[in-house]
């Protein structure tokens, strides 16, 4: 099947490639000159574990290319994939300006039948706008011209989003139009061969449930965050509540590990994004802001904890960190807590020596220049003459450090995990004064 797809960053990429992949005939189409020359040349410009190998090898079998010519980018596919960004606007909705631009380049440019699919995370009535829009384009050009739009959000997760992408567990099709379904569901036949992952359902429950879904993992979050706090006051363990609540089943093991907030491009826009809908219509999501404000404020744990420590004298500290990245296996540093944490760490006087093993070009590029940050080669690098550690991101290489390098090259014996990486009284023994998240018992 010949497939466009507009927008090549994490989805628009991942998506080109995997579809290319089972054989289909895919043009990524992208606005970025810069990257779209890096990706012709069989390089790709995120860290996405086994993205590289699958794009060059799709490259070399003639099934996926990459142009920022729109025109060609049109008249290729029958199907048109959106995935363009949509960030938060200054007001917290989704700035749909690029999707609708892409919708104004296909109406602009299409000469027959063509099926526009939303992989953008966008607000519901958002395939209404893009269907309006490409037809009031069509409409300048005093033609007749059939489309359909389909919205088909994408669940991927950075860093296993190939697996993602080749294992859905769900495909969400929504569409108001029976005959885009069979398409679709063709489309997507080798990603459905073990047992059947397709919802089709109508366009305005398929656009929600993306929102849905990660509203309720952001909520999951804040939740047990919320709740180590308070473990944190009551000093109680939550590693131990964790383990308590997840044994039952209505509960569940999955994705209730407290932390130092969530970071990425998607659950901080995505949670504001659906409250600012809910305001639009007059009704008050008092769940979804209080979501919002746990996770700001659980942004900063970690530097109430280093401050508190060093009992508020930070000017002139060195604090060694581990893992900039918003989460593992990604260069993504979007809303990341690490940010968050460094610039508080600056604003105290204090400064920063940071390692991960993907977020460091992206690092440099957000903070070239700034005073106060030192990117270093290695973890243990990091740690020269820093008065403390403090693990922000759950990376494999953090887990299992060797402890006793650790103290000897800190000036003191002091670590805060962001994480809950390691085991409290091993740290004890070791020498450790060791702040984690939620385990109060430990509180000096
Ligand atoms: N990143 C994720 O994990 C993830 C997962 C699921 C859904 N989403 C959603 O998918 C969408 C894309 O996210 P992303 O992380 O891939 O974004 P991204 O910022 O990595 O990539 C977007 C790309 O679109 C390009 N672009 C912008 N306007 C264009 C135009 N008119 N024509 C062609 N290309 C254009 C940009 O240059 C950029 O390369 C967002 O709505 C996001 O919420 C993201």
């Amino acid at each position: 099947m010949k497939i466009t797809i507009f927008g090549s960053g994490y989805v628009g990429l991942v998506t080109g490639a995997c579809l290319a992949e089972v054989g289909n005939d895919v043009l990524c189409v992208d606005i970025d000159a810069d990257k779209i020359a890096t990706l012709q040349k069989g390089e790709i410009p995120i860290y996405e574990p086994g993205l590289q190998k699958l794009v060059v090898h799709n490259i070399q079998a003639g099934r996926l290319a990459f142009t920022t010519d729109t025109v060609a980018g049109v008249a290729h596919g029958l199907f048109q994939f959106i995935a363009v960004g949509t960030p938060p606007d200054e007001d917290g909705s989704a700035d749909l300006q690029h999707v609708l631009a892409v919708a104004d380049t296909i109406g602009t440019h299409m000469e027959n039948y063509r099926i526009v699919i939303d992989k953008s995370t966008v607000p519901v009535g958002t395939a209404d706008k893009v269907r309006n829009k490409i037809q009031s384009v069509i409409d300048q050009r005093g033609l007749k011209m059939e489309f359909d739009v389909v919205s088909n959000p994408e669940f991927l997760k950075e860093g296993a989003a190939v697996d993602d992408f080749m294992k859905p567990e769900r495909i969400i099709i929504g569409t108001d139009n029976p005959r885009t379904t069979e398409l679709l569901r063709a489309l997507y036949t080798p990603f459905n061969r073990n047992h059947e992952r397709i919802f089709v359902m109508d366009v305005r429950s398929a656009e929600l449930t993306k929102y849905a879904a990660n509203a309720m993992l952001a909520t999951k979050i804040s939740f047990m965050n919320e709740l180590a706090n308070l473990a944190e006051r009551l000093g109680a363990d939550i590693e131990q509540v964790r383990i308590g609540i997840g044994s039952d089943p209505r509960i569940g093991y999955h994705f209730i590990y407290p932390g130092c907030g969530f970071g990425g491009s998607c659950f901080p826009k995505d949670v504001q994004a659906l409250g600012y809908t809910a305001k639009q219509i007059g009704y008050q999501a008092d769940l979804l802001e209080a979501v919002k404000a746990v996770n700001n404020r659980q942004k900063e744990v970690l530097f109430n904890k280093i401050n508190r420590h060093f009992k508020g004298e930070l000017k002139g500290k060195t604090i060694a960190l581990w893992g900039l990245a918003f989460k593992p296996n990604t260069d993504d540093m979007r809303e990341a807590p690490s940010r968050t944490l460094m610039e508080s760490l600056w604003a105290a006087g204090a400064s920063v020596q940071a390692f991960d093993p993907a977020a460091m070009d992206e690092t440099r590029r957000i903070y070239d220049k700034q005073p106060g940050l030192t990117l270093c080669e290695s973890p243990m690098d990091a740690l020269v003459n820093a008065d403390a550690l403090t693990v922000v991101t759950e990376w494999n290489v953090f887990r299992s450090p060797d402890f006793s390098k650790i103290k000897s090259a800190l000036k003191t014996p002091v670590i805060f995990d962001g994480r809950n990486l390691y085991d409290p009284p091993h740290l004890s023994r070791e020498g450790f004064t060791y702040y984690a998240i939620g385990r109060g018992n430990l509180l000096p």
